[in-house]
């Protein structure tokens, strides 16, 4: 009986000084398996038959006081933590920021839905292409000036990173036959000195339609739809007689633009023709390199700039804004 007093005094003692870290062994200590109060119910068969009711009653009342002791601790400790950490719970939480897609994805996009409801496919190209792909396949001559290492990147055992998405033509005609209607959106590169114009790596669409009976018209009223979808009724635009090693006709196709300027004088509208397109009805070495037979298929191809577009659509001025990462700048589209 004098045993289990004093560790009734033992325990309120340790009892008081107690953190919520030391309360777990303290349980231990007195309640686990080898803990005092344990042992003292063990040794309840080493007493005389008389004295074991008593003992008996005396330890499990401990044992009680104890456990209950134990548990009013960890709830009062329990509620000063969350009292200490300060944390209302009903105030609204953090919202993560939203991301978009970037405006020269939104543009290409626009451009597929466009195309993909006059019934064009949407195939990947490479961007580490081939000298073939990128120029043979497309008669463009071994002694081109656009084949000069200061126009195009240059890798290893003749491959390059592709100065331009005309290289899907061949890859795709290669592998399939006529009737085609292709849309290959991707980057190319071009070693330019990057200005408000220009850039290294840029983005182009090109579009082809082969068949047998497509002609000069096919082109003029694809590409005349696509630009009234993007641009509005009122968009205006013009075929340039132009050259492509790889279209026979060719035509660049410019839109007229027009700005508002705020001058001294007042508000002035200016207008001018801009080139966004180059485009033709497809050479016939180029069907040769694909390995259709002469003759046998006509169709044309086009090739537009992204960047271009999407800054006369967006009123961007230096094409650099859509690479530097500006939160500032892409959240506004
Ligand atoms: N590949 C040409 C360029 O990058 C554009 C083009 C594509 C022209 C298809 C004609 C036909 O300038």
């Amino acid at each position: 009986m004098d045993t289990i007093q004093q560790l009734e005094q033992e325990f309120s003692q340790k009892l008081s000084d107690l953190t919520p870290e030391t309360a777990e062994m303290l349980r231990i200590e007195y309640l686990g398996r080898k803990g005092k109060i344990t042992q003292l119910l063990h040794r309840i068969g080493e007493l005389p038959p008389e004295e074991r009711k008593g003992y008996g009653q005396s330890v499990n009342a401990l044992k009680q006081k104890v456990e209950a002791a134990l548990t009013e601790h960890s709830s009062q400790s329990g509620d000063t933590r969350s009292q200490k950490s300060n944390i209302d719970i009903t105030l609204p939480g953090v919202e993560p920021e939203q991301g978009s897609c970037h405006p020269i994805t939104q543009t290409i996009e626009e451009f597929i839905r466009v195309f993909q409801r006059m019934g064009f496919e949407i195939v990947d190209g490479r961007e580490v292409e081939t000298e073939k792909y990128n120029f043979t396949a497309l008669n463009i001559p071994i002694d081109h000036p656009a084949r000069d290492a200061f126009d195009t990147f240059y890798t290893e055992k003749g491959h390059l990173l592709r100065s331009q998405t005309s290289t899907v033509q061949v890859r795709v005609m290669e592998n399939r036959k006529p009737p085609l209607r292709i849309i290959a959106p991707g980057r190319v590169y071009r070693p330019d000195e990057i200005d408000a114009s220009h850039s290294s790596m840029f983005h182009q669409v090109e579009g082809f339609m082969v068949d047998e009976k497509i002609t000069f018209a096919d082109l003029k009223g694809v590409l005349r739809l696509f630009l009234t979808e993007i641009f509005g009724k009122e968009v205006k635009i013009r075929f340039r007689p132009h050259f492509f090693p790889f279209t026979e006709p060719s035509v660049e196709v410019d839109m007229m633009w027009v700005r508002k300027q705020i001058t001294s004088g007042g508000t002035v509208q200016k207008s001018q023709w801009l080139e966004i397109l180059g485009a033709g009805q497809i050479h016939p070495n180029v069907f040769k390199a694909a390995g259709y037979p002469k003759g046998k298929y006509r169709g044309f191809a086009f090739g537009l700039g992204v960047e271009r577009m999407a800054m006369l659509r967006l009123g961007i001025n230096d094409i650099r804004y859509f690479y530097e990462n500006n939160l500032d700048f892409l959240s506004q589209f």
